[in-house]
């Protein structure tokens, strides 16, 4: 599957440096990635990445120059050699290094310009994001780990290498994380930047689990794919962002997360952390009713008799009727929205919803259409607004509908 666009992305300048790491294959994927995402990748290897891939292959995977030598003479569209080394990071958004050597980073911790890389690292002006990468206790070594020290403090974004099995069999923590967990970070560094900066957004996600004994539950069929898509909107929108969830999707990079599993653990999570939150976002599917009480132990059939056990349902507490009541004396959040899954009179079902949960905006969504609501990757919904409009957009996939849903809730903040 190709992958989606990233609007935050799009047409962005990303300097890709790569170093001599065994890792630096990974960085081919990372390139990609990036370049099918909408980014334009400029990619600059030292002498001994060039040892590991090739510049054709970056080339072939960016469709642009790749840039090997300080002194090179390029004729293939290139940045000629006597600019090259302010003019990559000159008007560049992003300046990545991964995987970074053990040696690069002392060269970047202090200030040396040897090489491309280095040179066009005391050039930049944009963030600048360090992947390290290294075998052995290499990233343990205290003068690695002073050279990480020296950079962070400089305001440098150090991705932590992942810990697990080398190349060379030993055990330890230097290895390049996965190429959806860079690609966070980039975002990340990226939307620092953007309408949310200093804003707090929570989503919840998911559907919530009401236990019947140890080993069973009621639940219902949302995913989660809605929510987190907002998390990760509201992420490259620059929020600091609290995802609430009952689901295990694989988590956005930068987010807080708090797993819960029943409505009234929700619950408890979202109030918690309410007095600090600019906006709430209730995507989640909260259960209505849960079974009253819940067996200790797993409830046994008789293999002697038909009988079955009965389930007597309770009702699960509101968790936006206990934020209204809440916002009402704090002010926090400034805005909250809501979602409707209905299967009929969709608009004024959800009108209803909106006055009665006192919500700033509802995302109205009828789970009748065949590809919208839960489990597809895409969603048609209408936004209702507490001032009376009513905003229906196209069918798009859960991205696009969580960033037009980000943008409304940005221009309501204060
Ligand atoms: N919601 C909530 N607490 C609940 C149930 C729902 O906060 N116990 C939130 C959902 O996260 C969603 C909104 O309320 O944002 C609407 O949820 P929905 O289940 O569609 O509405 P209900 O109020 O439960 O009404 P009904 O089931 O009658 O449609």
């Amino acid at each position: 599957m190709t992958q989606e666009p990233i609007t935050l992305l799009q047409n962005k300048r990303i300097v890709l440096a790569v170093t001599g790491s065994i890792a630096a294959y990974k960085a081919a994927d990372l390139a990609s990635k990036l370049t099918q995402a909408g980014a334009l990748v400029d990619v600059i290897m030292t002498e001994a990445a060039e040892r590991f891939v090739t510049p054709l292959s970056f080339q072939s995977l960016t469709g642009r120059p790749v840039y090997t030598n300080l002194w090179q003479n390029e004729s293939s569209g290139a940045l000629p050699t006597h600019i090259a080394h302010v003019g990559l990071a000159e008007g560049a958004d992003l300046l990545l290094v991964a995987p970074a050597t053990a040696n690069t980073l002392a060269k970047l911790a202090h200030g040396l310009a040897d090489d491309l890389l280095t040179v066009t690292a005391l050039a930049a002006r944009c963030p600048i994001v360090v992947a390290p990468a290294m075998d052995g206790s290499m990233y343990q070594h205290p003068a690695t780990q002073a050279n990480v020290a020296t950079l962070r403090q400089r305001g440098v974004t150090i991705i932590e290498p992942e810990s697990g099995r080398f190349a060379s069999g030993l055990v330890g923590q230097g290895r390049l994380p996965e190429t959806i967990t860079l690609l966070g970070h980039v975002r990340l560094a990226l939307g620092r930047s953007a309408a949310l900066a200093g804003k707090h957004v929570i989503v919840t996600a998911g559907g919530t689990h009401e236990a019947i004994d140890p080993v069973r539950f009621i639940t219902n069929r949302s995913s989660g794919k809605q929510g987190y898509a907002l998390a990760q909107a509201a992420l490259d929108a620059g929020a600091a962002v609290t995802l609430v969830t009952a689901s295990d999707l694989p988590q956005p990079v930068g987010a807080q997360i708090i797993n819960v599993s029943s409505a009234e653990h929700m619950q408890q999570a979202v109030l918690e952390h309410l007095a600090t939150a600019d906006a709430l976002l209730m995507a989640a599917a909260v259960a209505d009713f849960r079974p009253q009480s819940r067996a200790d132990q797993k409830i046994k059939k008789k293999d002697d008799s038909d009988e079955a056990p009965t389930i007597i349902l309770a009702r699960t507490p509101d968790i936006l009727l206990s934020v209204k009541d809440r916002r009402s004396t704090t002010g926090r959040p400034y805005v909250v929205v809501g979602f409707a899954a209905e299967s009929e009179k969709l608009l004024a079902h959800a009108r209803a919803k909106l006055e009665r949960k006192g919500l700033d905006l509802l995302i109205a969504n009828d789970i009748t259409a065949p590809d919208a609501g839960f489990e597809v990757d895409t969603n048609r919904v209408v936004i209702l607004g507490a001032d009376g409009s009513q905003t229906p957009l196209a069918l798009a996939t859960k991205t696009r509908i969580a960033e037009a849903i980000i943008s409304r809730v940005t221009h309501l903040l204060p």
